[in-house]
């Protein structure tokens, strides 16, 4: 079965750390986040994906020079301007010559959703499209999208305001698609699915949905991606690892070097990471090759490969550190973006 991985968007929200990095290259503890999507499709019958890109595509290409990753083929489709969710399937489509009843998935999106299960109901139902939904508390940054006793979609609402969304069930990012919905979509437009299409396929009655209860985040702010990696921290989602120690809450990777005295509580440390004596890391994301130096603290924030902390240094929730960035010493930083 092939699926389409949406990876082109340029991850703003997740700025400095995405200027230079798709964010669905950032590390998840240790390992591209790409790669667990791909594992978790592959675990579902998934063996060729195409990769929809758009934003920084070489940094994709180079890290995948065999085109196979987690033992799915990959292929690939570079748009020659940002096309769109919709846009965007489509000129992927058009490149693999999809024929069959294919996924789509939304690459930032970590989720242990049963798609095996999604696939038969999809055919159950003779869709011409199926949605993976997923409850959340505040449904105002997803698609909104409520269902009827049989899971026909009724309203498909993209970020609605909170007072206004009428179910607090969402679009999880996993789409099963016959290849009649290709012929809705222009080609070579831009077009959003969530604004145009599913709305389209809704007044055609043809859309259905069904909520699931599995893992599922997405991991675009600051927020949620620190949460990708407290979730496998308190060992509340277990999943693949770079090489390294999972103990007490925290993981440090083989190749980094951590001072006997330096504190490390719920963090992930990586490759080549430098902590030095009397260093305080805590619920942070330490990426490969930062250096940290005497009497740092970090809270609650993520630093950037090559990064340098130097001493004295305080960071606190939620400081995003861009790659290569050098902070001097005794900076205090809050909530802080740096380059801003
Ligand atoms: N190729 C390509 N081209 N990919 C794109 C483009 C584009 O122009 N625009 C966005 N993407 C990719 C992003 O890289 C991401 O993987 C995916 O499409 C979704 O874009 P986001 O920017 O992350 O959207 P969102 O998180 O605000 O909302 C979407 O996901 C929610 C679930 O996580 C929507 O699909 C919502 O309806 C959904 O609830
Ligand atoms: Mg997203």
């Amino acid at each position: 079965m092939q699926a389409v991985i949406l990876v082109g968007g340029e991850g703003t929200r997740l700025r400095p750390l995405t200027s230079s990095e798709p964010k669905q290259m950032l590390p998840i503890m240790g390992i591209p986040m790409l790669e667990g999507v791909l594992r978790h499709l592959g675990l579902h019958g998934v063996d060729e994906a195409i990769l929809s890109l758009g934003y920084l595509p070489d940094k994709f290409l180079e890290a995948y020079p065999t085109n196979e990753c987690a033992g799915v083929r990959l292929r690939y489709a570079i748009e020659p301007e940002p096309l769109d969710t919709a846009g965007a399937i489509r000129f992927a489509a058009e490149e693999l010559h999809v024929g069959e009843t294919f996924v789509v998935v939304n690459g930032d999106v970590l989720t242990d959703l049963d798609l095996t299960s999604l696939l038969a109901f999809h055919r159950e139902t003779g869709a011409e499209g199926t949605l993976a939904l997923h409850p959340v508390d505040d449904p105002s940054r997803y698609g909104v999208v409520p269902t009827d006793e049989r899971g026909r979609v009724k309203e498909f609402v993209e970020k609605p305001d909170r007072q206004h969304a009428p179910t607090n069930e969402i679009n999880a990012g996993t789409y099963v698609l016959e290849p009649s919905v290709l012929d809705r979509i222009p080609l070579g437009e831009k077009v959003s699915i969530e604004r145009v299409i599913f709305p389209q396929m809704v007044r055609d009655g043809v859309l259905y949905a069904r909520c699931d209860e599995s893992y599922w985040l997405d991991t675009g702010t600051p927020a949620s991606f620190l949460q990708a990696h407290h979730d496998f921290l308190s060992g509340e989602r277990v999943g693949k690892f770079a090489p390294g120690v999972l103990a007490n809450g925290s993981f440090i990777h083989v190749k980094a070097v951590v001072a006997a005295d330096a504190r490390v509580s719920s963090s992930m440390i990586d490759a080549g990471v430098h902590l030095a004596s009397g260093a305080v890391v805590t619920n942070s994301v330490i990426f490969p090759d930062v250096t940290i130096a005497g009497g740092v603290t970090v809270t609650n924030s993520i630093v950037g490969t090559g990064a340098i902390l130097e001493s004295g240094v305080q960071l606190e929730s939620t400081c995003v550190i861009g790659f290569g960035e050098v902070i001097p010493a005794h900076s205090v930083l809050s909530d802080a973006r740096v380059p801003s």
